[in-house]
């Protein structure tokens, strides 16, 4: 436990045991420039495998790589194959976790060579003199039209993960880039933010992303080697982050300690957090030393995520947003978003919550078990495996879900409940999805500023409609409303709002257009003018927060 009031600064102790070392300035700079020289990008290393052995490669199938990469394929061009031999060697050394001669590793890289890797605590040397991965450091980029402010090619270094190693994994094991990290990344809403809190931040991953569109990012965690992996990953990517080593505390502070007491008493514009979410039997007398660090809080059930959403909009600054990944328990007979909807009663955050996945306890452990690469041992695997059902049982848990949740202290709080919205999207959306969430939580916002009634309006770009009858039937039975981008809804329409839709081209007003409608479809006796034009008026206000209607320019 840190003191709130002193939070330790991370950064005075390079030498963390088991953890690569960030204060030999010159042996990284020879290291970056090695590796940028012998292609170790991610096109060269996709160039290299190949499309389908890349592709295998990605679901920790290492098989077709490390066939690909034996040193008995090079044996055309000269020239040619020797680029591709060196760079097979740096695959298959940290990538496929194949220990390689000195002689090699040192021809493939031969400024830092391997004395200078051993001395960074990257490889080590085996009792038979080969060098052996004692990390995995892989290429990582991101195009430039994702976050808008530029693209960016890194070296990555994280521990080596359950494919390339045996055993269960070691508890402080610091994750690299996973499936809930890109997630995640490519959840986040990436507008400028003069303050940013990464809590949580493992190798580094989203703190990599923060400084592309923050001036000062803070970066958290409670493992000591985790925030060591994060310094390292700086220090080596600091041309490409313009960060300056010798002054890395002007963009970026480490601080070590657990959930929000290393930044109590500050704010930030934006935070974002993939915690240790997955829920973990307890058991009695445990110890920290017996959790995953990178995925258990150490808490029951889901308390960590309903920790943080109650907590995290304490540390925002008036308009800041908060983005986050997260399970929650669904117990029988209530609905799945009741929980989360518990945990933001009377904050006046406001929230939009949108479930991706809902599984069963049985599924739950089976994925989380073999994470770890627990099913290694088969009566380890039997206890663990009961304990996870009998927890879940023990709170009459039914399933639990997974998703993203976005949160905002409100500029000017208002009386009575913020807004809140929960929904299920279970099917695949467009990603990077977070430039369309920007764009949701900018309609509401215009929406709330703004008259609908009296706004003239035009349908998205991307939106289609399909209409559905039966063989000879006057009138489609079904209309369906489209999008094609971002969340990729579906709308079922009733004839009057398919006949707003259709005419809106920005020509009249809201107001106008259901005037037009109410007189072409009302009259009879029991037509009640006011609850259609009131109920149209609701469902094309809904349309325009979701996007299929746009206010005109
Ligand atoms: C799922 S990993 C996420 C790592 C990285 N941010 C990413 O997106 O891949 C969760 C991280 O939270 C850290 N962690 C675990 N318990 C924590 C706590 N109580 N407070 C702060 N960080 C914690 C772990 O050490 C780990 O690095």
């Amino acid at each position: 436990m840190t003191d709130p009031a002193t939070p330790t600064i991370f950064g005075t102790t390079p030498k963390t045991p088991d953890a690569p070392r960030s204060d030999l300035p010159e042996l990284l700079t020879a290291l970056a420039d090695d590796l940028r020289n012998v292609g170790y990008t991610v096109d060269g290393v996709a160039g290299l495998l190949g499309e389908s052995a890349h592709a295998a490669l990605a679901r920790d199938q290492l098989i077709p790589a490390l066939i690909i990469t034996e040193p008995a394929a090079f044996t055309g061009d000269p020239a040619t194959d020797r680029a591709k031999a060196a760079l097979a060697v740096v695959v298959r050394l940290w990538l496929l976790a194949v220990p390689q001669t000195e002689g090699d590793v040192d021809a493939a890289l031969p400024r830092v060579r391997t004395s200078g890797l051993v001395e960074l605590g990257l490889v080590e040397k085996n009792d038979g003199g080969a060098v052996a991965a004692k990390v995995d450091l892989r290429p990582y980029g991101w195009d430039s039209n994702e976050d808008g402010s530029g693209g960016a090619e890194l070296w990555v270094s994280s521990d080596l993960a359950a494919h390339q190693q045996p055993g269960v994994l070691r508890h402080d094991h610091v994750l690299g880039i996973g499936q809930a990290s890109t997630t995640l990344v490519q959840t986040t809403i990436r507008r400028h933010s003069k303050r940013a809190l990464d809590l949580g931040t493992g190798c580094g991953i989203q703190t990599f992303h923060l400084l592309h569109h923050s001036e000062h990012v803070t970066a958290t965690d409670i493992s000591e080697r985790a925030l060591a992996f994060t310094r390292f990953n700086l220090m080596l990517n600091a041309e490409v982050l313009h960060l300056d080593p010798s002054d890395l505390e002007s963009r970026v502070s480490l601080r070590l300690g657990s959930l929000l007491e290393p930044v109590a008493a500050e704010t930030f514009d934006l935070v974002v957090s993939n915690p240790p979410f997955v829920i973990t039997p307890r058991s009695a007398g445990e110890h920290s030393s017996d959790q995953f660090t990178y995925r258990d809080g150490g808490l029951p059930g889901d308390d960590i995520v309903a920790n943080l959403v109650r907590t995290l909009p304490g540390v925002l600054a008036p308009g800041g947003t908060a983005q986050m990944l997260g399970n929650w328990e669904i117990p029988a007979g209530a609905g799945w978003s009741e929980r989360p909807a518990s945990w933001l009663a009377g904050s006046g955050t406001e929230a939009w919550f949108i479930q991706r996945e809902q599984v069963g306890p049985e599924l739950y452990a089976e994925t989380w078990l073999q994470d770890a690469s627990e099913g290694r041992d088969r009566e380890l695997y039997r206890d663990a495996y009961a304990a996870y059902l009998e927890d879940f049982a023990s709170r009459d848990v039914e399933a639990i879900g997974f998703g993203m949740i976005w949160l905002r202290r409100p500029e000017d709080p208002r009386p009575g409940a913020a807004p809140a919205r929960f929904e299920e999207i279970t099917y695949p959306i467009e990603q990077p999805i977070g430039p369309h969430l920007a764009a949701a939580v900018e309609r509401a916002d215009w929406l709330d500023a703004h008259e609908l009634s009296g706004a003239h309006l035009v349908v998205a770009d991307d939106v289609t409609e399909e209409r559905h009858q039966r063989p000879g039937a006057e009138h489609p039975g079904v209309i369906l409303l489209r999008q094609g981008a971002g969340l990729r809804r579906t709308n079922l329409l009733s004839t009057e709002l398919a006949g707003f839709v259709s005419a809106c081209d920005g020509e009249l007003s809201v107001r106008q257009l259901i005037g037009a409608l109410a007189a072409l479809l009302g009259g009879g006796d029991d037509f009640d003018d006011d609850a259609f034009r009131a109920g149209l008026l609701s469902d094309v206000g809904n349309l325009v927060r979701d996007g299929f209607l746009l206010p005109a320019a």
